[in-house]
């Protein structure tokens, strides 16, 4: 266990997620940061995730004093997401929003060839607990998630509509993603709304090899002429679950400089 409030909880006023609560899953860095910064410049207060406990307070202290608090562990793990409920719903009372931004890719190959046991811890991560998080926020009486008509969004990839060589598996876990969020969108409409956002390369160190040392290769395939950065993806989700989306639900929304568009594969 661990994290803190470190100050008075306020978010920014005015802003459009002021007196509301996010979860962000691992978000000590990348995208989830990006996701939490985002969120909390807007008024949120977050409950963020990961597994190391420093990099964790690191990212508290880099945001508004008094808007986060952190809790380690593994997306994965029942207990974790057990503890992080609880103590959101000691730090502030309620959850408005969760975010699924936990996953994982360890495997390089074709999908012929790949290992099983691997293939199903990237199912168990990339997929399984996703849905474990919306099935404990949803059976947490004490945070009222329906009552205050949640919004969800979790991350897929292009890569779950377009092949891309070498990570296959990956790609067939995002596009499970996909329709994880399509299907709960119509199974917890009207009270709760699911979305995704499925980004092409962005710059972080879960995609460093995607991109390292042949950037300029890599984004001659995108119309938009650069690499994505963690803030363009949390632009669109704080997008997906702002009011200003309210009237969308199980929609994937793909950030990705055009790359789809232009025929291109990550
Ligand atoms: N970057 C891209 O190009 C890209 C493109 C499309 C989709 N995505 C998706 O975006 C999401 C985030 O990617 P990212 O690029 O931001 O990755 P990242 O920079 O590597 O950050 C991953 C975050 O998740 C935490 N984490 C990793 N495994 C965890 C686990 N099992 N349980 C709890 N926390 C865990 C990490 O901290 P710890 O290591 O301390 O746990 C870190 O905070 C992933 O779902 C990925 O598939 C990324």
């Amino acid at each position: 266990m661990s994290g803190h409030v470190s100050g008075p909880s306020a978010g920014r006023a005015g802003g459009r997620f002021e007196g509301r609560v996010a979860i962000v899953t691992g978000s000590s860095r990348g995208i989830g940061l990006a996701v939490a910064e985002r969120l909390t410049a807007e008024g949120a207060r977050v409950c963020l995730t990961a597994r190391r406990q420093e990099a964790l307070d690191e990212a508290v202290d880099a945001l508004p004093e008094g808007s986060a608090i952190a809790v380690a562990g593994r997306a994965e793990d029942a207990e974790h997401r057990a503890e992080v409920l609880a103590r959101a719903a000691e730090a502030f009372g309620r959850v408005d929003a969760l975010v699924n931004v936990v996953g994982m890719n360890p495997v390089f190959g074709d999908l012929v060839g790949v290992d099983l046991a691997a293939a199903r811890k990237i199912f168990e991560v990339n997929v399984i607990a996703p849905l474990g998080w919306v099935q404990d926020l949803l059976a947490d009486p004490a945070l009222a998630f329906a009552e205050r008509g949640g919004s969800i969004v979790n991350l897929s990839s292009v890569t779950g509509t377009t092949p891309s060589p070498g990570i296959g598996l990956y790609g067939v876990s995002k596009a499970a993603v996909a329709h994880l969020t399509r299907t709960l969108a119509v199974e917890l409409g009207p009270s709760i709304r699911v979305n995704a956002v499925s980004p092409a390369v962005v710059r972080t160190e879960f995609s460093r090899a995607l991109y390292e040392g042949k950037e300029e290769a890599v984004t001659a395939g995108y119309p938009l002429g650069r690499l994505g950065e963690p803030a363009d993806v949390a632009s669109a989700v704080a997008f997906l679950l702002s009011d200003d989306a309210q009237w969308i639900t199980g929609e994937v929304l793909t950030v990705d400089g055009g790359l789809l568009a232009a025929g291109g594969v990550a």
